[in-house]
């Protein structure tokens, strides 16, 4: 097994009743790097990586095909928990959804499913990793106040916080800032670029700009086929197929 390589996928079909959405994709997602997805409405992206996590199989009436390894190991082997999957494979949304409580509580929160009940651990991984999301000094006053009274921008970062919290390997991002503003995107840019060294990223985005700023791979889907993987900085200066060329100098979609 490669040591550089996070999560292997392996000639992956994807079905949503007899509808195909992925077909024979494979692609390996590097260690500690970003992996930019990008590609028009409906390519497949958001089904693509709830595969990394199991997300998919809570839709009834689909079916997966081929291999995903996350450290060699596969995630849809009969022998593996589920629940321990998605703790080592976290996921922020589109839309920030804290839930309707404090802002300790919401990063408390996967703490507490997983068992943990000492005090003082579950106080000082609060702080921890609501210093790592950034958003610590904005909310270190009110932690007992309610998440819904925070802007955009910081529900988000309480939201990566809350991915955090149970120390996930790789952390999966679905259009992360398509909701906010661009001051708030900035931010979670940078925090994105900082979470690097420590998580393995893999971040859907509609925005070319921002694969083109952060990512250090790029993946470009059309209609559920993996048409170029490779190095940010080819996709965007040399691409090797015209119709990756065509999408992303703005030609379609
Ligand atoms: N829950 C679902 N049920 C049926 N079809 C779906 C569902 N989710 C997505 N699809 C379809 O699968 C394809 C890929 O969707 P999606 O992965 O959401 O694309 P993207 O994130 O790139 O916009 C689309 O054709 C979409 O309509
Ligand atoms: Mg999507």
């Amino acid at each position: 097994m490669d040591n550089n390589i996070r999560i292997e996928v392996k000639d992956v079909n994807f079905y949503y009743g007899k509808k195909s959405a992925l077909q024979n994709v494979s692609m390996d997602i590097k260690k500690n790097k970003i992996t930019a997805i990008i590609g028009p409405s409906g390519c497949g992206k958001s089904t693509l990586i709830r595969l990394f996590n199991r997300m998919n199989e809570l839709i009834p009436n689909t079916k997966m095909e081929g291999t995903i390894n996350l450290d060699g190991e596969n995630i849809y082997s009969s022998k593996i928990d589920v629940v321990e999957v998605r703790r080592q494979i976290g996921m922020v949304f589109q839309k920030p959804n804290p839930f309707p409580k404090s802002i300790f509580e919401n990063v408390a929160y996967g703490l507490r499913v997983n068992g943990i009940k000492d005090k003082k651990y579950i106080r000082e991984k609060v702080e921890k990793s609501l210093k790592n999301a950034a958003i610590w000094e904005e909310v270190k006053n009110r932690l007992f106040d309610n998440a819904l009274g925070l802007s955009g921008g910081q529900q988000q970062r309480l939201c990566i916080a809350r991915a955090l919290a149970v120390e996930p390997e790789v952390l999966l991002m679905d259009e992360p800032c398509s909701a906010l503003d661009p001051t708030s995107t900035r931010k979670i840019e940078e925090l994105v670029l900082d979470l690097k060294k420590k998580y393995t990223i893999v971040i859907v985005t509609h925005n070319m700009q921002q694969a083109a700023r952060i990512a250090d791979y790029t993946a470009f889907f059309m209609m559920g086929d993996l048409i170029e993987y490779d190095i940010t900085d080819k996709i965007f200066t040399k691409p090797s197929k015209k119709v990756t060329e065509d999408y992303i100098t703005g030609r379609f979609g």
